[in-house]
């Protein structure tokens, strides 16, 4: 086997939620890794201006505005980009949010803000792409879930009932999908500071709490996790589907 099993070259990759945090620094490599990146948040202005740092990097970019909790908007994203683009190779289902608060102060409202964007739009993309792939009868869905559908944590439900949720969900769908040639596997971070989470992780007792769980004692970087998004957006992954890829510092060892 070739180190070029690893190269994304010409593949067309979307990315959701990639202005910002780990989204966009898994954009980037990809370009790196001679990728063509859709990039994609809620905001037309920061999509356009990722994809001109993709275009900087030598490769193809389209930046498309969409708030994927609307199903309408991921359909006229994924039209959109293979419009420009003719196909999509890989989907990586990254968009997500997070709500901190205790179990018994969690209304409606933040129970659908997370688990709309968290867990049903991460299907909706999926179908919505995966329609196209199983025509071609090849394709890559990556799901962004998170330790937090691993194990438990205090004062974030939603997110974990959501990711775990995201994990069942790759499991399921990779089964349905093995017989079309498309991969479907979830990766799971450990914390990353990011606009996500910075205003909880900037208190030191939340931040001592959290690395106190990890074993290598520090929080995670991008750069941590952008080789296991490249190997499961290419062809080195061809023969892994339905599995959780966790880079947590060793956080879930224990
Ligand atoms: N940070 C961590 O420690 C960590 C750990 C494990 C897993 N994760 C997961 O990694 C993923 C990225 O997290 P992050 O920390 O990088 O978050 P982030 O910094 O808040 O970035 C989230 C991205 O998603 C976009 N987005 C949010 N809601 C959207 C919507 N409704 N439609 C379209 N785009 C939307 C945001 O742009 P706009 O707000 O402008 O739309 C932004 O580009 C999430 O799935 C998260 O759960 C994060």
């Amino acid at each position: 086997m070739s180190m070029d099993t690893f190269r994304l070259d010409d593949k067309v990759v979307l990315v959701t939620g990639s202005t910002k945090g780990i989204g966009y620094g898994i954009a980037l490599a990809l370009a790196r890794a001679g990728a063509d990146v859709v990039i994609n948040s809620r905001n037309q202005e920061d999509c356009d201006r990722v994809a001109s740092e993709v275009r900087n990097l030598g490769r193809r970019s389209l930046g498309i505005a969409a708030d994927l909790t609307k199903l309408d908007a991921i359909n006229k994203m994924v039209e959109a980009a293979l419009q420009y683009f003719g196909r999509i190779d890989v989907l990586i289902n990254n968009a997500g949010t997070a709500i901190t608060r205790k179990a018994e102060d969690i209304t409606e409202q933040d129970w659908d803000r997370v688990l709309n964007i968290d867990l049903k739009a991460v299907f909706f993309c999926s179908q919505a792409v995966g329609r196209f792939m199983i025509q071609r009868r090849k394709g890559k869905i990556i799901n962004m879930a998170s330790v937090l559908g691993l194990v438990g944590e205090r004062q974030v439900l939603p997110y974990c009932v959501a990711k775990g949720g995201v994990i069942q969900l790759t499991r399921a769908l990779a089964l349905e999908w093995a017989r079309y040639n498309i991969q479907v596997n979830a990766l799971c971070p450990g914390y990353v500071i990011t606009p996500m989470n910075e205003a909880d992780l900037s208190q030191e007792k939340i931040y001592n709490h959290i690395v106190g769980k990890i074993p290598v004692r520090r929080l995670a970087k991008v750069e941590d996790l952008v080789g296991g998004a490249i190997f499961l957006a290419s062809d080195a992954s061809n023969y892994m589907t339905g599995q959780v890829l966790v880079i947590d510092g060793g956080w879930t060892a224990e």
